[in-house]
Formats: structure tokens, sequence, C-alpha cells
């Protein structure tokens, strides 16, 4: 009885079934009533007591096999009776994939990368959840600085916030790097403002960082002026109006001349033939001695400047909060 198991086992592994039937012959001669299972049932009555045991344990561990090779060859029979079904027409064109745009702050954003890369500077990134000292104490920036006011300022608790500049970055920087440094740090930052067509409570800046040995104002202007270039076209020239902030001195106002009416004044400039786009200025030694950087042998330059500001000039967009509402109609008009 035992090598009849055994042998039933082997035939049955081997079996190949195509099609329901061939699927309902194995069933009628394995699992009929007049099959092959029932008659080994049958043949178990006359085992002698003695052998009862064993010979059950192997009969069961059959029955279970047989029922497995029907019920997966079943299985994988209905599977490719799913597959083969064949629907539709094969002949019309597909559905196309439409192709994402890029955001157009990314857009602004990767191509004022690319132009600072071309004149030697890396790219640095920092957390958006700052505390008190990188976001306003290093910088220079004394407790009763109205920058620091609650209406500016999100604050998360007593010494943490969501960074209002990117410059925070640019103190981890210097922090743990020795001169020379010459960095971009691109990202989004915080401000409580009241959402208006020309503010929103979140935007994105690029600041640039440069310390080394003798750097002076006059390479802070060369820089600026070949960004400007490079970004809005050859004819473009800057202006530098003086300005305050707490981490530079002495500070500056950044300018371009307006291309959008090429200097004659339009409703952009305000008439004025000339439009802001940051703020720059020379590091101020205070903030490279809170960094432990020598404030004798090293000077710096930054400056820092909103991307929305140059992307609502570059493709002429007169409100901002597009940019946050993902409206695709409005997104689809950027290539990428
Ligand atoms: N951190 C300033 C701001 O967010 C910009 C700035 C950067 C000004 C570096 C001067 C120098 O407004």
């Amino acid at each position: 009885m035992k090598d009849k198991i055994e042998q039933i086992i082997q035939d049955t592994s081997a079996i190949l079934i195509k099609n329901n039937a061939q699927l309902e012959e194995f069933r009628i001669k394995y699992l009929g009533t007049k099959g092959v299972l029932k008659d080994m049932f049958d043949a178990f009555k006359l085992v002698p007591n003695e052998n009862k045991k064993e010979y059950g344990q192997l009969l069961n561990v059959l029955k279970s096999h047989v029922e497995y090779i029907f019920s997966t060859n079943k299985e994988a029979l209905e599977v490719s009776a799913e597959n083969s079904v064949v629907d539709f027409d094969v002949t019309m064109p597909g559905t196309p994939l439409e192709l994402g745009a890029r955001h157009p702050i990314s857009i602004i954003k990767n191509e004022m990368i690319e132009i600072f890369a071309r004149i030697g500077f890396a790219v640095a990134e920092g957390p958006e959840i700052e505390d008190d000292w990188h976001n306003f104490t290093a910088l220079n920036t004394p407790e009763d600085h109205p920058a620091r006011d609650m209406q500016d300022t999100f604050y998360i608790n007593e010494n943490t916030l969501l960074r209002t500049h990117t410059s925070p970055v640019q103190i981890r920087l210097m922090e743990n790097e020795a001169p020379p440094i010459r960095v971009i740090t691109p990202g989004r930052v915080y401000r409580n403002e009241t959402i208006s067509a020309r503010a929103h409570c979140t935007f994105h800046q690029v600041e640039g960082l440069y310390i080394n040995e003798n750097v002076s104002f006059a390479d802070l202007k060369q820089t600026l002026l070949y960004f400007a270039k490079e970004m809005f076209g050859q004819n473009v020239e800057i202006r530098l109006r003086p300005s305050f902030f707490p981490f530079t001195e002495p500070s500056a106002e950044l300018d371009i001349t307006c291309f959008i009416c090429d200097r004659k004044g339009c409703p952009v400039c305000k008439g004025s033939g000339w439009v802001e786009i940051g703020g720059c200025g020379m590091v101020d030694p205070a903030v490279l001695q809170n960094c432990k950087i020598d404030d004798q042998k090293y000077t710096g330059f930054a400056f820092g400047m909103g991307i929305e500001r140059i992307a609502l000039l570059k493709y002429g967009i007169d409100d901002i909060r597009l940019f946050y509402e993902n409206d695709v109609r409005f997104l689809k008009q950027f290539g990428s």
C-alpha cells in the first residue's frame, strides 16, 4: 500500500493539465466517487490494525496532495482564461501620457543655481525649522529688532521658529567649515504676512555668501551684475541703494533696470525704470566672530533674492498667489 501511495504521488505530480477537459478527467480519475482515492480508502479498511496509524497518515498526505494539484491547476486555467479575453480594439491608438511641466519656481531656482555655479558657487541647504541662534542671534539681530516681532516670524516655541530667510544655512556653514566659503542657499522661507497679490506667508529665496581673504564690495557688485545679465539679458544694469541689514555692513538694496518697459516707466516698476530684486552687503565682522571665523583675516559678502519676485518679473505674472494654487491651467504654460 505504501508503494502504491508513492506511485500515485509521483504520477499526479508529473501530470500536465492544459484545459478544462483534462482537468475534469483528472478529477474523475483521482477524486471521483469511483476514483483512485476512493479505492485507496476502501483498501485502507482491510489494513491490519497495527498498520492503521502509519497508513492513515500517508493516505491523508496523498489526499491533500491530489487536492492541491487539482485546485492549483483549476486556478491557473481560470486566470489564463481571464487574460485571454480580447474585448478591445488593439488597433486603436493608446491614451497618451501627458508630459508634466516643471513648476515656475523650480525653473527659476535651477536657472539661478546654474548661473552661480558657472562662477564657482556651490549649493547648500538647511532646515526650515530653525532655532533663534541661527535665524537671528548669530546674524547679529538684536533681541529688540523688529524682524523678531511676532507679526513677522512664525514661532513654534520660544526658541524654535520657521526660518524667515535662508541666511541661517550660511551660519551653519560658517560654523562648520573654514574659509574660503562660496555658496548659494536656495530654499523655502516663512513670514507671517497678510496674503495678497504681492506677498505670501511662504516664499523662496536664493541667498549667497562668499568668505575669503580680500573680498571687497567690488566683488559683490561684479557678482550681482554677472547674475543680472545672465538672468535678464545683457542690456540689464544694476543699481545698489544704501540700506540696512543687521548682518551686513555696509548694506544695499539691489535693483535692476526694468526690462519690461526698457526703463521707460511702467506699472511694474511704478514708473521709476528700476525694480528691486534683493538685498546684499559685506558680512558684518560680528557675524564672522559669532561663527569663530577670524574677522581680521577674512571678509565676505552676502546677498539674498526672492525667487517669486524674479519669476513674477520674468514671466510677467501679476499675482504671487498663482504659484501656490497648483492650477494646472497655470502650471501647464511653463515648459520644463
Ligand atoms: N536675509 C535677507 C532677507 O531675507 C536678505 C539678505 C541676505 C540681505 C544677505 C543682505 C545680505 O531679507
